[in-house]
């Protein structure tokens, strides 16, 4: 097994083909390689390739993620589309491992998010989790702002700073995800 660090125009196009399945994103089915190339342009891929170069698990870094929290703007890198291509061989738990120790050491400040059901994963994983704190951050729809899908915020690597800004994240104090 081998960790590989690519942006997207590294990436080749039946690899780009492997990512999209594993992502299931129907808006994505069928892109071309060249579009996906273009939409991704600002993010990293991070993968685990078996010997044969199998994508065997990929995440995605999003360097495209600012917060506007009490007033201020926050760019952070976001942790999205973690996916195994096979459940339970340890694959996923290995990749974040690898990830996590990566941007550890670039000193990059990389969250992530999770629903409530996959705790047990991340928590097995040794993972920082702030329970709850992504129904704190907003999104736009339309003209009106609404909470995340995701129930918790995954600490990938944050410096003491931000740590505290996230846990302090409450009602009253919300973060704007801004487009
Ligand atoms: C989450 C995911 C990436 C984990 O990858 P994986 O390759 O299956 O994980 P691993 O095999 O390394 O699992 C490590 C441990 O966590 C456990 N685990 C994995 N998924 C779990 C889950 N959904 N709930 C509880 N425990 C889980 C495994 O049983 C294993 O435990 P063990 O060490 O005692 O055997 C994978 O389940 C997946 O692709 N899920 C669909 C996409 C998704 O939900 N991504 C995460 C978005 S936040």
């Amino acid at each position: 097994m081998t960790y590989h660090i690519k942006n997207s125009e590294q990436l080749t196009i039946q690899e780009i083909g492997v990512i999209i399945k594993l992502w299931e994103n129907k808006e994505w089915t069928g892109m071309k390689a060249d579009d996906f190339r273009q939409l991704f342009k600002n993010s990293e891929f991070h993968l685990l390739l078996d010997t044969d170069g199998n994508i065997k698990s990929v995440l995605r870094l999003n360097f495209d993620f600012t917060l506007k929290i009490s007033g201020n703007l926050h760019s952070y890198t976001e942790m999205v589309g973690f996916v195994s291509a096979q459940k339970g061989h340890g694959y996923g738990s290995q990749l974040l491992k690898l990830s996590a120790e990566n941007v550890t050491e670039r000193d990059l400040q990389v969250i992530g998010f999770c629903i409530s059901d996959l705790r047990p994963f991340y928590e097995k994983c040794k993972i920082d989790i702030l329970y709850d704190k992504a129904k704190k951050i907003l999104e736009q729809e339309d003209d009106h702002w609404i909470s995340s899908e995701d129930d918790d915020i995954l600490i990938i690597h944050l410096s003491e700073e931000n740590r505290n800004l996230f846990k302090q994240l409450d009602s009253e104090k919300t973060a704007y995800l801004i487009q």
